[in-house]
């Protein structure tokens, strides 16, 4: 039995849908059960984790999402029977990063707690996810102008699905304990190419329109927790013109390369149609 947090996320749901393909054993955790749409064949459990004997009896490995980590956790599925934690962490965790950006310091300290369970780990550290993008499905979903900041920060973002994928293969074919997974997209690419790749996925032509960092509210970033907002615009900022840290561990984990931004764009048309 593999127990998954974050089963109703972007990249827990994909997993579930991968190792239930797999004929394996899903254990999907979510704090809403009845809200969660998760397939037939997982098990959903309520994410409590307060009551451990119900979330982890009778599994061995556990994909951890960094909100969801906590010692009590661990060491509770470590007493019953759990030997493998694989966390979705971050790419913001390496050398010489800012140790007090609150991202770092969310995914950083998940990782140590892990280190400090005795359990067994792998981390997976994402850079920028391509459903970020979907902050702007709002706007596009309204017209054809998407009103943005840092028209060319760089980014190499990754498809979901691809981090799932490496996360199967970390879960199922063993061999990766003790390993740090840096993960990106194929490609760097900015965010008015971003959009005009949407653009092309939708079959129209959208203009990213560029917004002064200091006048953009959270309502344009629905996927970044507001506390942190401010930190991360600095960051976002920082990559303008900067060529990202692209990695081939998707293919190499896989066997298969990693999805293009064009390729999330055709994939995801569905969430930003809609305008009449
Ligand atoms: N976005 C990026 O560019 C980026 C880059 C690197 C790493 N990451 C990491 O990836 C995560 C986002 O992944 P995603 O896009 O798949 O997530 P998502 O679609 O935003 O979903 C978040 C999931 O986490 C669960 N969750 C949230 N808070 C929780 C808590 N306190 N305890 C237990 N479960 C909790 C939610 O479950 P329920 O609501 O069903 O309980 C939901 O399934 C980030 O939070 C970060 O850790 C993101």
């Amino acid at each position: 039995m593999i127990v998954v947090t974050g089963a109703t996320g972007n990249v827990g749901r994909a997993l579930v849908d991968r190792l239930l393909a797999a004929g394996r054993p899903v254990r999907a955790l979510t704090r809403d059960p009845r809200r969660a749409a998760l397939p037939d064949g997982a098990e959903v459990v309520r994410f409590q984790p307060d009551e451990p004997a119900a979330l982890f009896g009778g599994a061995t490995a556990l994909f951890l999402y960094a909100q969801a980590a906590a010692p009590d956790l661990l060491a509770a599925a470590r007493a019953r029977g759990v030997r493998h934690v694989v966390l979705l962490s971050s790419g913001i965790v390496q050398e010489g990063a800012d140790e007090t950006h609150p991202i770092h310091v969310m995914h950083a300290t998940a990782e140590q707690q892990i280190r400090d369970s005795k359990l067994a780990w792998t981390f997976l550290r994402p850079n920028a996810f391509a459903t970020n993008a979907l902050q702007w499905a709002p706007q596009i979903r309204a017209g054809d102008t998407v009103r943005g900041v840092f028209a060319d920060a760089l980014s190499a973002p990754i498809h979901e699905d691809d981090i799932a994928a490496v996360a199967e293969r970390v879960l199922l074919d063993g061999g990766h304990e003790g390993a740090v997974h840096r993960l990106t997209g194929p490609g760097a690419t900015s965010n008015a190419e971003q959009v005009a790749a949407i653009g092309a996925a939708l079959g129209r032509e959208l203009t990213f329109v560029e917004t002064d960092p200091g006048e953009a509210g959270p309502e344009l970033f629905p996927h970044v927790p507001p506390q942190m907002l401010e930190r991360l615009l600095r960051t976002f900022g920082e990559t303008v013109g900067v060529p990202p840290e692209i990695t081939d561990t998707v293919e190499k984990t896989t066997g298969v390369p990693a999805r293009t931004f064009a390729q999330w764009a055709r994939d995801h048309a569905g969430d930003f149609a809609g305008r009449a």
